[in-house]
């Protein structure tokens, strides 16, 4: 539903507008000056402001300034009780939408007021648009050749063009939110909002207010009132982020707007009915939490229709050089650098690495190394040195073949020599930090182990 905030410093045509208004199918928020307008416009999704121009201290002309400085394309009508043409000229002028004058006919006024509604309306919609295209959150954007990633761009196709709920699990940085946007992209909902909202970073009633809204006045603070998530998403795609921290009392009102797909805001009493399309993302096993008791299974099983896991990066690390060209391009792009090659200790550091961050520390890995690259090719003096750590020292061991303490000390002790000489690129000193140990006694573990 749209709201409009009508202005006016004659509490009568205050009352009077928005009773017709709210009967044309609006939703009215009202203010007697023009401060407590500017209150409001900061704080409020607004899709029209129908102001008079006549107000003490300030005006409305100054008001409509203030507005086109805030928030530029929000369509502002003028009313005049006092009209002269340059009073209406000005306004235009000033971007204003249009103008009207008072006392006017009901009718004038239902046609200005759904005219200015609609044209935001689409300007709104190519705006989004526009971001898709430049998004291009087609699959281009998406790298993958493995057969666990394609397995998930299988799933996204197929589940793009249903409104079935689906739940993204992965470790963090695996892509989620680029799957849940490459979901809502494909869709027949694409070209209305994608929403997303992190669950994590509100606790109790500002996560609810945050998702459902409020009312002025629903609680100490809300001033005014606000939209949630899931009006804001009305017609497109809601992606709940880190859904495994939502607390107990708020997971029991989100079941039942997914049953219903209506909800009231904070401190309200109206119903409102939305169409929107829900993702849920999460690191957690959300499983294990139902088991756990630590959230509801009924909601588990709601948000479980479609499941997407996303294979952290280690398990498809015959992606990485293609990754790693990927981006190595795209970042060189963005410095003006040519065409970026990789040294083959580089990609082989790159490819068994762990990468516990997955696809977003590796990004920012190869970011680091274009800018930091002398040349165009990029070797291991490139990469960030805590990159290697003493965790990536995992080793296989055969413990069938081990007898006795003593002996498989010496075997283990030379195997992560082995290998921590091999990520240093066989630089002693490097390898010697790594293991955590002087650079003289490696020596001497490398001459014990007849490794010099
Ligand atoms: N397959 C991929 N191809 C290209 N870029 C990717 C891929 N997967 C992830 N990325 C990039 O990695 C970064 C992290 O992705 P995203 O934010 O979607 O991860 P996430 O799983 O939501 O992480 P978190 O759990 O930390 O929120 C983004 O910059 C994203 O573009
Ligand atoms: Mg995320």
């Amino acid at each position: 539903m749209e709201t409009i905030l009508i202005v006016d410093d004659e509490k009568n045509y205050l009352v009077v507008l928005s009773a017709f208004l709210s009967g044309e199918g609006y939703e009215t928020l009202t203010a007697d000056s023009a401060q407590q307008a500017l209150e409001i416009v900061e704080t409020t999704e607004l899709d029209l402001v129908l102001t008079d121009m006549k107000m003490p201290t300030m005006d409305g002309i100054e008001l409509l300034m203030r507005i086109k400085e805030k928030a530029p394309d929000l369509p502002v009508v003028m009313m005049t009780a006092y009209g002269t043409v340059e009073n209406a000229v000005e306004a235009m002028q000033l971007g204003a939408f249009n103008f009207i004058m008072k006392p006017f006919h009901n009718e004038t006024m239902k046609q200005i007021v759904d005219k200015a509604v609609r044209t935001y309306s689409v300007l709104k919609e190519n705006r989004r648009l526009v971001q898709a295209l430049e998004d291009r959150y087609c699959f281009d954007n998406i790298v993958g050749k493995s057969k666990p990633i394609q397995a998930v761009f299988d799933t996204v196709q197929k589940v793009a063009h249903t409104k079935a709920t689906v739940l993204i699990t992965g470790e963090s940085g695996t892509g989620k939110e680029l799957i849940a946007k490459a979901i809502h992209f494909n869709s027949p909902r694409r070209n209305k909002p994608f929403v997303a909202v992190s669950c994590a970073a509100l606790t109790g009633t500002l996560l609810e207010s945050e998702l459902f809204g409020h009312e002025k006045g629903a609680f100490t603070g809300a001033t005014t009132m606000k939209k949630g998530r899931f009006e804001l998403a009305d017609g497109g795609t809601l992606l709940l982020d880190e859904i495994g921290e939502v607390p107990a009392s708020v997971q029991v009102k989100l079941l039942r707007v997914l049953d219903e797909m209506s909800f009231e805001r904070v401190g309200g009493t109206r119903t409102i009915a939305v169409d929107v399309r829900l993702i849920a993302a999460t690191n957690k096993d959300l499983k294990a939490e139902t088991e756990q008791h630590r959230f509801r299974e009924d909601l588990y099983f709601r948000l479980n229709v479609v499941h997407i896991k996303l294979p952290p990066l280690r398990e498809r690390s015959e992606d990485i050089p293609l990754l790693a060209a990927y981006s190595a391009t795209k970042f060189a792009r963005e410095s003006n650098k040519g065409e970026i090659t990789f040294s083959p200790e580089a990609m082989r550091f790159l490819c068994n690495h762990r990468w516990p961050g997955n696809v977003r520390q590796f990004e920012h890995a190869i970011e680091r190394a274009v800018l930091f690259s002398k040349g165009n090719e990029i070797t291991m003096d490139d990469l960030p040195k805590d990159l290697v750590s003493f965790a990536d020292l995992e080793i296989p061991i055969d413990w069938q073949k081990l007898s006795n303490l003593p002996g498989t000390l010496d075997a283990i002790e030379k195997k992560l020599i082995q290998k921590a000489l091999s990520l240093s690129n066989n630089v002693q000193s490097r390898a010697a930090n790594l293991l955590g140990i002087p650079r003289n006694n490696l020596h001497y573990r490398l001459k014990k182990h007849n490794l010099l």
